[in-house]
């Protein structure tokens, strides 16, 4: 079973993404081993400990190197991604030599009270995925528009056809990472 590294980009409480991710986890819990990263303690980066991190930051790593693959759920904030993404992701790039992002398979997902679904910021993600060579899963693309019903009162992603199309997501992105290790 491969282990998936969660990166949620929004830290409020009632998060749609939060909920999307939680979603995700129950609809692959027979194919993945989930580990929801913990984002709370991690400071803003700074290049002058990066050499020496906080021990949020040390454990973000750790537990990003351990992950077979990286999973980014996240909103869109001003048609970009959320600082708290970037702000993971520069820790986890850092040092140089140090990255533990090389070769890490990646895909995206993201929900959005809006109707573009967090596409821009996944498209402004994607443009610096090359730069930290990671391998990133083109398809399928994962936009939601949040409503209110599409999760039930268990936190299950409510609509039959959805929890097919997002298992079928998580299969694609199973198959991915086992071709990526080939
Ligand atoms: C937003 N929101 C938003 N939505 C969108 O579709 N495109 C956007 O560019 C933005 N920009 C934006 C900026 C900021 C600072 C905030 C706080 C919000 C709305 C956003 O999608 C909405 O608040 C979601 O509910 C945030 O995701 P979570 O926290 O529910 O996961």
């Amino acid at each position: 079973m491969y282990k998936v590294a969660v990166l949620v980009g929004s830290l409020r409480k009632g998060s749609y993404n939060k909920q999307l991710a939680n979603g995700l986890a129950e609809l692959g819990k027979n194919i993945f081993e989930f580990n929801f990263l913990k984002l709370e303690e991690v400071p803003f980066f700074n290049e002058d400990i990066e050499n020496s991190p906080p021990a949020a930051v040390a454990a973000l790593k750790k537990a990003v190197q351990e992950a077979d693959g990286l999973l980014i759920v996240t909103p869109e904030y001003n048609r970009s991604m959320p600082a708290l993404v970037k702000n993971a992701l520069d820790w986890c790039s850092r040092p140089v030599g140090g990255s533990v992002l090389g070769g890490k398979c990646v895909a995206l997902a993201g929900m959005s009270p809006g109707a573009t679904g967090t596409a821009v910021c996944q498209s402004h993600l994607r443009s610096f995925f090359g730069f930290f060579d990671v391998r990133h899963m083109g398809q399928p693309e994962i936009y939601l528009k949040y409503s209110p019903d599409f999760f039930d009162a268990q936190g299950r992603v409510a609509d039959e056809k959805t929890r097919k199309f997002l298992g079928g997501f998580l299969q694609s992105f199973s198959a991915w990472i086992e071709d990526q290790s080939a």
